[in-house]
């Protein structure tokens, strides 16, 4: 890591130590006899704001930055509220070798927390067409579903957009036609050379989603599903056996941290150009 890299990310850890002991100093003052309750509750309350905009800064500066750091935030400190259900090793070589040219229309199904658009905006163009389509709170959602809800969420997924990229925020369910009519409309005649599939994760989910939008990505374009490891098939995940068991056209190829663990992975496959 560089020496500004150290820095920055010094300089991240101060400030979220700093917002711990602030809420830290809010439970212990919780205690101190003839405190007004508000007063001692309020360095708590102030937290989760405090993270919010914490957060909402670092991906501004992000914004003209490089994958690596950006990876840094949303797997480290920025992980609770932006992060990403990604594998490093995975994501990083897939973004960075798997393209000649750096992506001018990119597309994701399946956002979550937004941490995996926030790379593919990185590893866009600049002036890229960025689309990312999710039914919010859905199926495959992590922990806490509820958090990837609601307009307060928007102004930080628009902080990930780089200089001069255009962020198109798709709200629905990836397998109504009406949704698909949005994301058309989203592209506005353009083809993709992305589409991230990593949405509802069963086999008519995958199947669906890979139906329904493979037709807008470009001759020569690549789709990646996620989640090509075995992992969770007692929960209806299905991706690895549709990866294996359909017949795709184009050439394959696999990001895989280790193949013995479970779940992530990444599979891609370049379509005929
Ligand atoms: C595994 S998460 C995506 C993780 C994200 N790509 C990341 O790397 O952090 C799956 C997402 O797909 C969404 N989803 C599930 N079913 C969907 C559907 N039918 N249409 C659109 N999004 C869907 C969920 O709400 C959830 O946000």
């Amino acid at each position: 890591m560089s020496e500004d890299g150290e820095k920055s990310r010094a300089e991240l850890y101060f400030r979220l130590t700093a917002m711990l002991l602030l809420g830290a100093a809010g439970f212990l003052a919780a205690g101190v006899p003839g405190w007004p309750r508000w007063l001692a509750a309020l360095p708590a309350a102030l937290l989760p704001p405090a993270y919010y905009f914490f957060c909402l800064r670092r991906l501004a500066e992000l914004a003209s930055g490089g994958i690596g750091e950006t990876a840094d935030f949303v797997l480290g400190p920025g992980r609770p509220l932006v992060g990403a259900l990604q594998h490093r090793a995975e994501i990083i070589p897939f973004l960075k070798e798997f393209f000649p040219a750096p992506p001018a229309a990119v597309a994701e199904i399946g956002r979550a927390k937004g941490g995996t658009l926030a790379l593919l905006c990185r590893a866009a163009a600049p002036g890229a067409l960025v689309v990312s389509l999710d039914l919010p709170g859905g199926a495959f959602s992590g922990l806490i579903p509820l958090l990837n809800k609601g307009a307060w969420r928007a102004p930080l997924l628009r902080a990930m957009a780089g200089p001069g990229q255009e962020l198109r925020l798709i709200d629905g369910d990836s397998k109504l036609p009406a949704t698909r009519e949005k994301f058309r409309a989203a592209l506005a005649g353009r083809k993709l050379d992305l589409l991230f599939i990593d949405g509802d994760h069963t086999w008519d989910g995958v199947k669906s989603d890979y139906e329904n939008y493979a037709g807008f990505v470009k001759p020569g374009g690549v789709i990646a599903f996620h989640d090509i490891q075995p992992g969770f098939e007692e929960h209806g995940v299905a991706v690895r056996r549709f990866w294996l068991e359909t017949a795709l056209p184009g050439a394959r190829a696999e990001f895989i941290a280790d193949s013995s663990q479970k779940s992530y992975g990444i599979g891609a496959l370049r379509l005929p150009g």
